[in-house]
């Protein structure tokens, strides 16, 4: 053990060093230049350290629970809203603002496209390097890509179904909150939102199968906030392990589930025997509808994968977010349980919700709305520039990192004034000028289970303060962090008070 131990100490000493002596030499020949050879100016900016880049300042923004101060300080001092940093290992040109937001919504696989770090692809996808797709590739991929994607929101509409998700609901309050005195929120609605999207996208609700799942994926999702160092015993190295494992399980589902449905007559929903019309069926179907390029399995898989990822994840925390902050403004939770109140009133007891019921939730739906702003469960992502473009006058060259931020418009007092105040006001009337809210992104990428995740929060709130309400046990104690997701240190422990039932 001790030995190991100091193997993989060396190891990942001598690693350092040579990467350290790599990126220094990098920089030294390809990042020194401000003007580029077509002449346009480098986007201002410091690449920090090697390797780490600006990394710590990074990191450390988001521990004091203002990521947003990143941003703002480099704006200012470059005063641009286009900068350069240093961020994975990576030379990045940040685009902020809402013109920043607009112009990658805009170009979108006109000049730009997704890029994930190597990191994160070396968890998430079956095969990292296959699908590393080259700039050159890109217009092509591009289009295939748009008609996927395209494809795949649809099948996500088609899951969105409000008496379902109320069903879940209903039976998680039922199962972890009723007679509790005191809960911890995280967990719980974790729980929540993982049982939901194990059932709508793989019809499963066998609670030993959703539990070893849960762990998997607690694994997966704790090594990719890691620092990718891929070593025994590393929090990284366990991810990778069990992402396989996810997917190997994924893998065995699909090829049943392929069995189950060639043994129906027809391919059509309606006659399936086992009444799974999950995204799984869904998405197995569509590769055999002549239209698209059948996907493989591994593809599909891994398409799984990310979705229960993404699927439990940022709602959690965005409900989690919701329910702090009822907490903390009981004039917010009166209007909030007044409008379910009035949901309520309006259908015979027992009866499930429906859409109708939706579109009445305007106000809960605005502080929804305003505790994403404050915290966005995801603040950001990569891109690649698939040709040489200018933007603000800065040359970006084919093939460079790009970053957005939602923060650096969610936290702009130019767009939000007085940015750190919970205000669901901000979104009555014509809401926020364009492309300065964007919780789900923008442009053809916009995030396809926005639906689904409008609905799963409004129900949950919906039974929340319908049943109680609530106060937090601690008070200054349990600020939110951002590593990289918003969320209370301590997961949010309250203390619960049903409402007094009137007979
Ligand atoms: C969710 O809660 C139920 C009831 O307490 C429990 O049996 C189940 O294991 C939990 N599931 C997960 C994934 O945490």
């Amino acid at each position: 053990m001790g030995f190991s131990f100091f193997l993989v100490f060396v190891a990942t000493f001598l690693l350092f060093i040579f990467l350290v002596s790599l990126y220094s030499l990098k920089l030294f020949f390809f990042d020194t230049k401000t003007t580029t050879s077509t002449g346009g100016k480098v986007p201002p900016g410091s690449l920090g350290w090697p390797i780490i880049g600006e990394g710590i300042a990074f990191y450390r923004a988001g521990k004091n629970g203002a990521p947003e101060s990143f941003f703002f300080e480099r704006i200012k001092k470059y005063s641009s809203n286009t900068f350069k940093t240093s961020l994975i290992g990576e030379s990045i040109t940040v685009l902020c603002g809402a013109a920043g937001n607009e112009f990658i919504f805009a170009n979108e696989r006109k000049l730009v496209t997704i890029w994930l770090p190597p990191s994160i692809k070396k968890i998430l996808n079956s095969n990292p390097n296959q699908h590393q797709k080259s700039p050159s590739s890109g217009s092509a991929a591009g289009e295939d890509e748009t008609k996927m994607y395209r494809k795949f929101s649809n099948h996500l509409v088609k899951l969105v179904n409000v008496g379902l998700i109320d069903t879940i609901a209903r039976k998680h309050f039922e199962e972890n909150w009723e007679n509790q005195k005191e809960v911890t929120v995280y967990p719980l609605v974790k729980n929540y939102t993982f049982c939901l999207a194990c059932w709508l996208i793989l019809s499963i609700d066998d609670r030993t199968r959703v539990e070893e799942l849960s762990k998997l994926f607690g694994i997966v999702m704790a090594g990719l906030m890691s620092v990718p160092i891929n070593l025994p015993g590393t929090k990284f190295r366990r991810a990778i392990k069990a992402a396989k494992i996810v997917r190997k399980d994924l893998v065995t589902l699909i090829r049943q589930r392929k069995m189950e449905l060639s043994t129906t007559s027809s391919f059509t929903m309606e006659k399936k025997p086992l009444n799974k019309q999950d995204l799984l069926t869904q998405m197995i179907l569509s590769g055999e509808d002549g239209e698209d390029n059948v996907m493989s399995e591994t593809d599909i898989a891994d398409k799984i994968l990310g979705l229960l990822l993404g699927g439990h994840e940022p709602p959690t925390v965005v409900i989690t977010c919701i329910m702090k902050h009822l907490a903390e403004h009981p004039e917010v939770y009166n209007e909030v349980l007044k409008e379910q109140t009035d949901v309520i009133k309006s259908k015979a007891p027992g009866e499930l919700l429906n859409s109708d019921d939706i579109q009445k939730m305007k106000y809960s739906w605005n502080v929804a709305c305003e505790s994403m702003r404050l915290a966005t469960s995801s603040s950001g992502a990569f891109r690649q520039a698939l040709s040489d473009f200018t933007y603000e006058g800065y040359h970006v060259a084919k093939g460079s990192k790009i970053y957005w931020s939602s923060l650096s418009t969610h936290k702009n007092p130019e767009y939000f004034p007085e940015p750190e105040k919970f205000k669901p006001s901000r979104f009555e009337g014509d809401g926020p000028a364009p492309f300065t809210y964007i919780p789900f992104g923008g442009g053809p990428r916009m995030c396809p289970g926005r639906e689904y995740a409008k609905l799963e929060i409004l129900v949950f709130i919906h039974h929340a303060v319908i049943k109680y309400r609530w106060e937090k046990l601690l008070s200054g104690d349990d600020k939110l962090i951002f590593n990289p997701l918003p969320l209370p240190v301590q997961g949010l422990p309250i203390r619960l008070h049903p409402h007094p039932t009137k007979k």
